[in-house]
């Protein structure tokens, strides 16, 4: 049997660039290779509290994005993780074996905890224990490779230390997760500052119409010292130069790089190859969301024997945990 892979993706409704190259451009990759299995995280929604039919209506169209990218129902195990009730029953037991400093030193709860405060919310102790359902997530199918962003790495730590503590009580169980990094481990967005994120409206989106994306990328920061059309730039400064090495043909790159060195080309220019190298990735992808949506049921079929393969797997691991946990 190959080895497992897992990923979790939050159904945030419309998914970007960032989780393209970071992330699901490896998913597409790794079905081939590997016992994949993807699931659209909406427990983990749940720690923002969104808005009940929205969530329902974000975990679909999620789906739809991966399919439309490239995950096939025959080849990886896609599904809805409050399809498979035992990721929160594992999750109970393993903030058992949590300490709660090491919670408090996650950078994404305080990230998140911050945005909550700045927004006047008060901060859910999901988000605080929002990490250890991650990592039930994970050991629930004893997964030893996780392809992540690199925002996620610290989350897998503590996965590997969480395992540690509770073979150290229980006895051997799980298997240690290891991150897998995409090159595009982390893509900044269009304010060229903070990563790519539908939180801070910095993205583009995958299902965008390319008249959007182009408008978008017009007022993006590039090199702050090329401010008129014949000063020269420097493209390792410039954050639409480190797009297009990630979606433009390697024969290209050298041109737009000594474009850019000797103002050959103005940044606008660049900017229209990059809409350009963008569109040959995401019209493809595109047109397959339209067929799912011509065909609906695509979805609901693909979510429905992915849960059903998940909960096989699942189950025979949460009945080991009880017995070993002393539950039953
Ligand atoms: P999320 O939407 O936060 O659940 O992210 C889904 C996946 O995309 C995770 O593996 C993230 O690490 C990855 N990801 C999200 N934003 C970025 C980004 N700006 N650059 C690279 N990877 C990202
Ligand atoms: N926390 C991840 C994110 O914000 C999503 C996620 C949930 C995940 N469970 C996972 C990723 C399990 C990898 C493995 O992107």
């Amino acid at each position: 049997m190959a080895a497992r892979v897992f990923s979790g993706i939050q159904p945030t409704g419309s998914l970007h660039l960032g989780n393209y190259l970071g992330a699901i451009k490896s998913y597409v990759e790794l079905q081939d290779r590997y016992d994949a299995i993807y699931c659209i995280v909406d427990d983990h929604a749940l720690t923002i509290r969104p808005d009940p039919a929205e969530l329902r209506a974000n975990v679909r169209e999620v789906a739809k994005t991966l399919l439309a990218c490239g995950l096939d129902p025959k080849r990886c195990t896609l599904f809805v993780q409050s399809h498979v009730p035992q990721h929160t029953e594992l999750a109970w037991i393993l903030t058992c074996v949590t300490a709660y400093g090491e919670l408090g030193r996650m950078t994404q709860f305080k990230d998140k905890s911050e945005q909550a405060e700045s927004k006047g919310d008060f901060i859910s102790a999901g988000l605080f224990v929002y990490p250890v359902l991650q990592a039930a997530d994970i050991l629930l199918y004893r997964a030893s490779i996780v392809p992540v962003g690199e925002d996620q790495v610290q989350h897998l730590e503590l996965a590997r230390d969480i395992v540690r503590r509770f073979h150290s009580v229980y006895g051997e169980t799980f298997v240690e997760p290891q991150p897998l990094l995409s090159p595009a481990k982390r893509i900044l967005g269009l304010d060229g500052v903070h990563k790519m994120s539908k939180s801070r409206g910095n993205e583009i989106g995958l299902l965008e119409a390319p008249e959007t994306i182009r408008k978008k990328l017009a007022p993006a920061k590039t090199d702050e010292a090329r401010k008129r059309r014949q000063d020269p730039g420097e493209p390792t400064k410039c954050n639409i130069y480190s797009l297009h090495r990630f979606v433009t043909p390697a024969a290209t790159l050298p041109v737009i790089e000594v474009g850019c060195r000797t103002a050959g080309i103005g940044c606008l220019d660049c900017k229209g190859i990059l809409a350009e190298s963008i569109e040959t990735i995401a019209k493809p992808i595109r047109e397959r969301a339209a067929a799912i949506d011509a065909n609906p049921k695509a979805i609901d079929d693909a979510l429905e024997q992915g849960a059903r393969r998940a909960t096989e797997i699942a189950g025979a691991t949460i009945q080991q945990v009880r017995e070993r946990t002393g539950l039953r």
